[in-house]
């Protein structure tokens, strides 16, 4: 997985770098830390989840999150330490998460890790996010085969990015409007299920009939291999209003109405997800298909695309001369936000040797291509 031959530190044999990195995450609602050796060993992964700071307002509000990882980031940091049995002096470097994500919170995890690396002249090495997100899968899967295509899904992105080989990435395809995980979010608000919404609609759609209302997928006309969620959002909504769906109240049963509305969102987000997605395997043709970020949590998700690119290779359908990817993803742990996956993405750049960079600033919109 590494290729990297230049030692900054640590060494490397069969393609692993051996060294023991600290990751830093904080760039959304989670204050993270966590010790990785060799870029898969996870020797600690620690969340400092603020859902619970953000749920009345159903939605992550900035200038709170960025408080709650001031008052946060020195014990997960420490507590990382702790339960990983090192100190200070046992690592090697140290990987931060420069962008995208919120502005204020982005840059109270960079800081804390810049004071970090000039406290104890470790290397630092910033890390995109979305990359740190591919890198979560290779954690428990070592073995994935380049060229790989990740839908990377979460509550602020959905894109799919192909990757040729490590570290050469080129982005397919990006929402045009919200992120799925939004959309599952602002849906689950809506109707008074709770924040964030992801996981109740997963779980709620179980009991629900997913066939009940029929969400049109938008084409995009110009051929591209975007996404767009806000047409079902406000599909739902129409419906909602024209059907007179009550929402949730606390305490009661979960209406069947409800059910079944949730569980029909679920499979058109789903559908459209997996549409894109097999489009552009059948053009690409990757050997691996990565399924990261907080709504690669989703059963349903997964399921459809292991059932899909799976079945493809037992029944030997898709196109012609097409042999069927497979689809990897990470424990839900690794899925949502952590640092155990920007640990991960530093090592082989801490390994390749990286300058003190105390004049690292923090970047909203970091594009990774
Ligand atoms: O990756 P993540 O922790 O943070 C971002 O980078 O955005 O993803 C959070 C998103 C939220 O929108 C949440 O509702 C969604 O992941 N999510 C899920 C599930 N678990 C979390 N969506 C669908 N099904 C789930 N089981
Ligand atoms: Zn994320």
């Amino acid at each position: 997985m590494c290729r990297i031959r230049r030692t900054g530190g640590g060494s490397e044999q069969d393609g692993i770098c051996f060294m023991l990195v600290l990751g830093i995450e904080s760039s959304c609602d989670e204050t993270a830390a966590a010790l990785v050796q060799d870029g898969h060993a996870v020797l600690s992964n620690v969340v400092a989840s603020q859902i619970d700071t953000h749920r009345s307002f159903g939605g992550v509000v900035p200038e709170l999150a960025s408080r709650e990882h001031l008052r946060n980031i020195g014990y997960v940091v420490s507590r990382a330490f702790g339960e990983a049995g090192k100190t200070y002096h046992d690592i090697e470097g140290i990987a931060v998460t420069q962008g995208p994500g919120l502005i204020g919170s982005l840059l109270v995890g960079l800081s804390f890790a810049k004071a970090m690396a000039f406290a104890t002249g470790k290397p630092l090495v910033p890390i995109n996010h979305i990359e740190g997100h591919i890198f979560s899968a290779f954690i428990e899967h070592p073995g994935i085969q380049y060229p790989l295509l990740a839908l990377v899904v979460s509550g602020g992105h959905t894109s799919l990015i192909h990757a040729q080989e490590p570290g050469r990435y080129e982005s397919i395809s990006r929402t045009r409007d919200d992120a799925a995980g939004e959309a599952l979010d602002k849906l689950s608000k809506f109707l008074g299920l709770g924040y964030p919404g992801g996981p109740v609609i997963d779980r709620l759609s179980r009991q629900g009939d997913s066939s009940r209302f029929a969400f049109s997928i938008p084409k995009i006309s110009d051929g591209s291999l975007d996404f767009s969620f806000s047409g079902f959002k406000t599909a739902a909504l129409r419906h909602i209003e024209n059907s007179k769906v009550r929402p949730h109240r606390p305490g009661r049963r979960v209406s069947q109405a409800i059910l079944d509305l949730v569980a029909s969102y679920q499979k058109a987000i789903v559908d459209t997800l997996l549409r894109q997605t097999s489009k552009a395997a059948a053009r690409l043709r990757p050997s691996s298909i990565l399924l990261v970020g907080g709504v690669a949590c989703n059963s349903l998700l997964r399921d459809t695309f292991k059932e899909t690119f799976e079945g493809m290779a037992v029944t030997g359908s898709g196109p012609q001369d097409f042999k069927p990817p497979t689809v990897y993803y990470p424990s839900p742990l690794l899925t949502t936000d952590n640092a155990a996956m920007i640990a991960a993405a530093g090592t082989p750049k801490l390994h390749a040797g990286v300058p003190l960079q105390l004049d690292l600033n923090a970047f909203a919109d970091l594009r990774l291509c």
